[in-house]
């Protein structure tokens, strides 16, 4: 239900290690069985090793054996709501166009398949 998926992007939201950006961000991944998986953003004084929210919410959902991945909700304290970056769009693809993203702000949320996000996606059936 995308109600808990976005209570759970907002709480581990709490949670993101960003003492450079300041800029929190939550993400919760729903898969075919129900299981949410999360992660926040992790910043590095190298600066280029930050994770981003989503890819940890993948990796975590991937760690748990889940693959088939049908739901996210991205969660940060800015209005619009904030999308995933152009390099989280490309690690979503790979388990599936169909994605719904839900990105929610303080007080909005915006919903799109990530086949609207990514168009004309780089995927594995492009190395066929
Ligand atoms: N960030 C995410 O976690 N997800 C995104 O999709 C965009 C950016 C993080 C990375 C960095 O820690 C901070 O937000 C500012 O860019």
């Amino acid at each position: 239900m995308s109600a808990q998926l976005v209570r759970r992007a907002r709480e581990v939201m709490q949670n993101a290690y960003a003492p450079y950006s300041e800029f929190h961000v939550g993400a919760a991944i729903e898969a075919d069985d129900g299981s949410i998986h999360v992660g926040c953003n992790v910043e590095n004084a190298s600066y280029g090793l930050t994770i981003c929210a989503e890819r940890m919410a993948v990796g975590a959902a991937v760690a748990a054996g889940k693959r088939r991945l049908v739901r996210l909700a991205v969660a940060s304290a800015v209005e619009p709501p904030a999308t995933p970056c152009g390099a989280c769009r490309q690690l979503l693809v790979e388990f599936g166009l169909d994605l719904e993203v839900i990105a929610v702000g303080p007080s909005s949320e915006r919903r799109w398949r990530l086949r609207e996000l990514l168009p004309e996606a780089f995927t594995r059936e492009s190395l066929t």
